[in-house]
C-alpha cells in the first residue's frame, strides 16, 4: 500500500535558481507517490521548507516560518514536518533545529534529495523522526522526475557545487565540490524538455564558465566538453528557442563564450557578470581571482562583439576592510558599465567562511549608507537604459499574468528585461513581437504588434 497516496504538500523555498529548481524535483518526485500540491501549508499533510544560507536574513526567515508549523502539527496528527536545502549541510544550524523546533520530522540536505521519498514513507509507516545528511558526493544522480513552475521554460543543471571559496560564501560549504554532468545527459534533458513544450531552457551552475564534461562512452572519457562547446551543441537542438545561463563567473569568462554569443542565434544577449567589487584590493581580499580592469576589459569584448547585450551584475556592499576609496570605486564602476540591473547587498557574515573571522568589520550603519548610495547609481543606470527603449520592437516570452497590473500579461525580453503589456492568456508561453511604450526603473511597459513573432 502506498502511504503517501493522496496526501497534500505544500514546498516553500527560499534562494537561488538552484534550490527552485531542487524543489521542483522535490514536487515531482512527491508527484510521483501520489501525493498532491496545494497552495498554502496551513492546508498541506506535508509541509517542505527548502532554505537558504546565502545571508542571516534568509535563515531568520527560515525559523520565523519553522515557528509556524508547530500549530499546524498539533491540529494534524498525519503533518509531517521536512527542512532541507543549504542551511542544513551546517551542524550548528541541525543542532538549533533539534533542539529548538522538535516538530520538525525529516531533515535532509543538498547531495540526498533523491532519498526524500524514501525518507517519507518511513516517517509515514514508522512514525519517527529521519535527520540524513551527506557531506558531499561524487555521483550524480540522474532522471529525478520535476514538477516544473513553468510549462514553457526550464532550469537545467549542468553541474552542481563550486570550487571557489570567495571568502564571504557559504555555497561552497553547503553544495560541496564542482561536480559536472555529462554532456550528454544535458543534451537528453533539454530534448526532452522540447519535446515538453519548452522554449527557453536556464542552464544553472555556481560558475558554469568552469563547466568540463566528458562523455559517457568510454572512448569518449577524455574527450572535454567545455562551456562554449556546451552552447554550441544545445543551438542545433530544433525547437528549442531560447538559451540563458547563471552564474558567470568573470575569472572563466572564455573569449570562446564571447564568439558563441556572435555564432549561436539561440543564445540570449544577455549576460549575468557578478563583479561584487569595483576596488582590487577588496576583490582580491574576496579570492574572486580578477582585477577591476580584467571585468571591465570583459565587459568591453562582450559589448562589443554583441551589440545590445544587457548586462546585469550583483555587488556586495559593506566586505571587511571596505574604506570609502574602496566603496567609491565600485560606484565609478557602476557608472561606468551602466548596468541594466544589479542585485545590491548588505555583506553579511555567515559563520565558518573566512572573512567571518575578518577583524575589521564594517559597522552596519556605514554599510546602509553606502548601500543607498549604490542603490541610487544602479537604478538611474537602469532608468537610462530602459528609457531608451521607448519605441523598440522586443521578442518578449510570455510568462504569464502580471501580479503589478490588472488584465496584464508579464514575459521577458531577450535581455532579460521585464515587460508587462496588455493581452489575453492565448499568449502565454509563447514569443510575441511587443512594441516598448514606456520604459521605468526595474520594467517596461508595452504592446503586442503582431500575433506571433517570425523566427
Ligand atoms: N555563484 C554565484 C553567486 C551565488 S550567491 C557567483 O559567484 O556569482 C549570489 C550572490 O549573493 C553573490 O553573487 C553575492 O553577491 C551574494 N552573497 C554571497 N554571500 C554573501 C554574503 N555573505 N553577504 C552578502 N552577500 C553575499
Ligand atoms: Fe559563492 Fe564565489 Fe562560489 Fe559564487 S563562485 S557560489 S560567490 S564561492
Ligand atoms: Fe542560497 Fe544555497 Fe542558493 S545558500 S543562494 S540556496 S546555493
Amino acid at each position: 500500500m502506498n502511504l503517501l497516496e493522496g496526501r497534500k504538500y505544500n514546498i516553500i523555498t527560499f534562494g537561488c535558481q538552484m534550490n527552485e529548481h531542487d524543489s521542483e524535483t522535490i514536487s515531482g518526485m512527491l508527484q510521483e507517490k501520489g501525493c498532491r500540491e496545494v497552495l498554502t501549508k496551513e492546508e498541506s499533510d506535508i509541509t517542505v521548507i527548502n532554505t537558504c544560507s546565502i545571508r542571516e536574513n534568509a535563515d531568520k526567515r527560515f525559523f520565523g516560518t519553522l515557528g509556524q508549523l508547530k500549530k499546524i502539527k498539533e491540529k494534524n496528527p498525519q503533518y509531517i514536518a521536512c527542512v532541507c536545502g543549504c542551511m542544513m549541510q551546517q551542524q550548528h544550524i541541525i543542532d538549533t533545529v533539534k533542539k529548538k523546533y522538535p516538530w520538525v520530522d525529516i531533515i535532509f540536505g543538498t547531495h540526498n534529495i533523491d532519498r526524500f521519498p524514501q525518507l517519507l514513507e518511513k516517517v509515514a509507516c514508522e512514525k519517527q523522526k529521519i535527520f540524513e545528511i551527506m557531506e558531499d558526493r561524487q555521483d550524480i544522480v540522474e532522471n529525478l522526475p520535476a514538477k516544473r513552475l513553468f510549462r514553457h521554460k526550464a532550469f537545467v543543471n549542468i553541474m552542481y557545487g563550486c570550487n571557489n571559496f570567495c571568502t564571504y560564501c557559504i555555497v561552497p560549504y553547503t553544495r560541496g565540490r564542482e561536480k559536472n554532468r555529462h554532456p550528454e545527459d544535458i543534451l537528453d534533458e533539454v530534448r526532452g524538455l522540447v519535446g515538453d513544450g519548452v522554449n527557453e531552457v536556464t542552464l544553472l551552475g555556481q560558475n558554469v564558465n568552469s563547466y568540463r564534461g566528458r562523455g559517457k562512452k568510454a572512448e569518449d572519457t577524455d574527450t572535454v566538453c567545455d562551456f562554449a562547446d556546451l552552447i554550441y551543441m544545445l543551438n542545433d537542438v530544433e525547437g528549442l528557442e531560447r538559451i540563458r545561463f547563471m552564474t558567470s563567473h568573470p575569472k572563466d569568462l572564455s573569449d570562446k563564450l564571447i564568439q558563441a554569443y556572435v555564432d549561436c542565434d539561440k543564445l540570449c544577449n544577455y549576460i549575468h557578470l557578478p563583479v561584487q567589487s569595483g576596488s582590487d584590493s577588496i576583490l582580491q581580499a574576496m579570492n574572486r581571482k580578477y582585477s577591476r580592469e580584467h571585468y571591465l576589459e570583459l565587459v568591453r569584448k562582450l559589448t562589443e562583439a554583441v551589440p545590445g547585450i544587457t548586462v546585469s551584475t550583483d555587488i556586495i556592499v559593506g566586505f571587511p576592510g571596505e574604506t570609502e576609496a574602496d566603496f567609491e570605486e565600485t560606484l565609478s564602476l557602476v557608472k561606468q558599465v551602466k548596468y541594466d540591473s544589479a542585485f545590491t547587498f548588505l555583506y553579511s557574515i555567515r559563520k565558518g567562511t573566512p572573512a567571518a573571522e575578518y577583524d575589521d568589520q564594517i559597522p552596519e550603519s556605514i554599510k546602509h549608507e553606502r548601500f543607498n548610495r549604490l542603490v541610487d547609481a544602479v537604478n538611474e543606470a537602469s532608468a537610462h537604459n530602459n528609457a531608451a527603449y521607448v519605441g523598440r520592437i522586443e521578442k518578449v516570452l510570455v510568462d504569464g499574468r502580471s501580479k503589478r497590473k490588472d488584465n496584464t500579461l508579464t514575459g521577458r525580453t531577450e535581455g532579460f528585461k521585464l515587460v508587462d503589456f496588455p493581452g489575453d492568456d492565448s499568449l502565454i508561453g509563447q514569443i510575441v513581437n511587443i512594441e516598448i511604450t514606456e520604459g521605468k526603473t526595474f520594467s517596461l511597459f508595452g504592446k503586442v504588434v503582431q500575433r506571433h513573432a517570425a523566427f
